[in-house]
């Protein structure tokens, strides 16, 4: 096939043609969390006994976490599509792998390896789709070689060349940006280093892997925007039930705000209060949502969500939300553009890295729905409006073909979204779920 059929994450290209819809409805569950799943993974891989993961996001990016830890020596089975056992090797018991660890479409999966494998005695190479290829490592190498690893990236992206037998020590350290990801990753050396890592957060991101290191036996210092852990800790294997990814959930919470007039229930959904910045941005805008907790499944806080129609209107996001909904703005988007007035996003630079330049690719498919936007170099300008129909790209980015789908709800016509077989690295079973909901979704 040529260059030309392919997207520019280097997959085949397939598309959506969505027709309008009036309404959705009913009760549906959205796949397990996938941040929660690719650090299950790699937690067990260095415990010490059996970690079970049950609700384990059995997508592109989580399953090449997965055969990462494979070919790093680790065990693992999976007695069914989302369950998995993991027999962990121990802090110390990873060997090289054979040959260099693609993780696709992965951010998460790469970055947070850099910090596992930094520590190690044996090289490692770590590679990705051509969207991953992209993507900085730098915001990670840096602080990593601070702790005394050796890492080369090209020209600041991967490949990222990892060297063994570097003996790391603790650092403190102030990142530059709000990332869940570098925060993560120096945790993750830090328990290979000697004395303590402490990183301090210009503003609060996801705590995942703080919440499930303490699940692992490890003591873990946070508060007051820090946290901190004393290297050479050991991490005992357990139990993990991961809910529903909120970011998922948050797709079909916007369709629920924009046509639910008899309300849409998502079961299960992770809430823990770093991820839903989505719910109060909404919430500001007039939407009616409401939280059933459900009991039991900590350290992860989780509820049914239930949505119904409202209407909208524009707002001034408070820049501390965005970190809380970092990976909701494309949807986020789309309630903008079906609001009445103007929504203004500023502090939100971040999102030119994600699998796209998200702030772009939203504001070109807006554009061709007719609404009218104002790209900034940290945010967009929306003025809600009518949509017409029109063909999107999603170049390359799974959230940007999800987002677009949702659109279907306030168009006038057919929204045709090209290269949407990224869906796969986080959602596997969207166009299902979405005609389910009562989209008009053709895949
Ligand atoms: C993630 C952190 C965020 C988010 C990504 C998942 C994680 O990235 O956008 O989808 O699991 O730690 P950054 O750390 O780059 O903000």
């Amino acid at each position: 096939m040529s260059d030309a059929a392919h997207s520019p994450s280097g997959r085949a290209a397939r598309r959506y043609l969505v027709r309008p819809a009036a309404s959705v409805y009913g009760e549906l569950m959205v796949p397990g969390d996938k941040s929660i799943s690719h650090r299950a993974l790699m937690l067990g891989g260095i415990a010490e006994g059996e970690t079970s993961i049950r609700g384990f996001l059995a997508s592109e990016d989580c399953l090449a976490t997965l055969a990462a830890l494979a070919a790093l020596g680790v065990p693992i089975e999976r007695p069914a599509e989302t369950q998995v056992r993991v027999q962990g090797v121990g802090r110390d018991g990873l060997a090289a792998a054979a040959r260099p660890l693609d993780m696709g479409n992965a951010g998460t999966a790469i970055r947070l390896l850099m910090g596992l494998l930094a520590g190690q005695r044996f090289d490692s190479t770590l590679i990705g789709d051509a969207s991953l290829m992209r993507r900085p490592m730098e915001r990670v190498a840096a602080p990593l070689r601070a702790m005394g690893a050796r890492i080369d990236t090209q020209g600041g992206r991967p490949p990222v060349r990892i060297h063994g037998g570097s003996a790391l020590h603790g650092i403190d350290y102030a990142l530059p940006m709000a990332s869940a990801q570098v925060k993560s990753a120096l945790l993750l050396a830090g328990l290979y280093a000697q004395g303590l890592t402490r990183v301090t957060e210009p503003a609060p991101t996801r705590d995942h892997t703080e919440r499930m290191l303490r699940g692992f036996g490890v003591q873990i210092a946070s508060g007051a925007g820090q946290v901190s852990l004393a290297g050479g800790q050991r991490l005992r294997g357990c139990d993990i039930e991961v809910p529903g990814d909120f970011s998922s959930a948050a797709f079909f919470i916007v369709a629920g705000c924009l046509a639910a007039r008899d309300g849409l229930t998502i079961r299960n959904v992770g809430i823990n209060p770093t991820r839903t910045g989505l719910l109060e941005m909404l919430r500001l805008m007039g939407a009616d949502i409401d939280l059933q907790p459900r009991p039991g499944v900590a350290p992860e806080p989780v509820a049914d969500i239930r949505v119904r129609a409202a209407a909208l209107h524009g707002i001034r996001v408070p820049e501390a939300l965005v970190p809380l909904a970092i990976d909701e703005f494309p949807v986020f988007f789309i309630a903008a553009a079906a609001a009445a007035g103007e929504t203004v996003v500023t502090g939100a630079a971040e999102l030119r890295v994600k699998e796209s330049d998200r702030l772009a690719a939203m504001a070109a498919g807006l554009s061709t729905l007719g609404i009218e936007c104002e790209l900034r170099p940290d945010g967009l300008r929306v003025q809600g409006g009518p949509m017409r129909g029109g063909s999107l790209d999603s170049h390359g980015d799974h959230r940007i073909a999800m987002a677009f789908a949702i659109a279907s709800l306030r168009a006038s016509d057919v929204i045709e979204i090209a290269d949407v077989a990224n869906v796969a690295t986080s959602f596997p079973g969207f166009p299902q779920l979405a005609r389910a909901a009562g989209l008009a979704l053709e895949d």
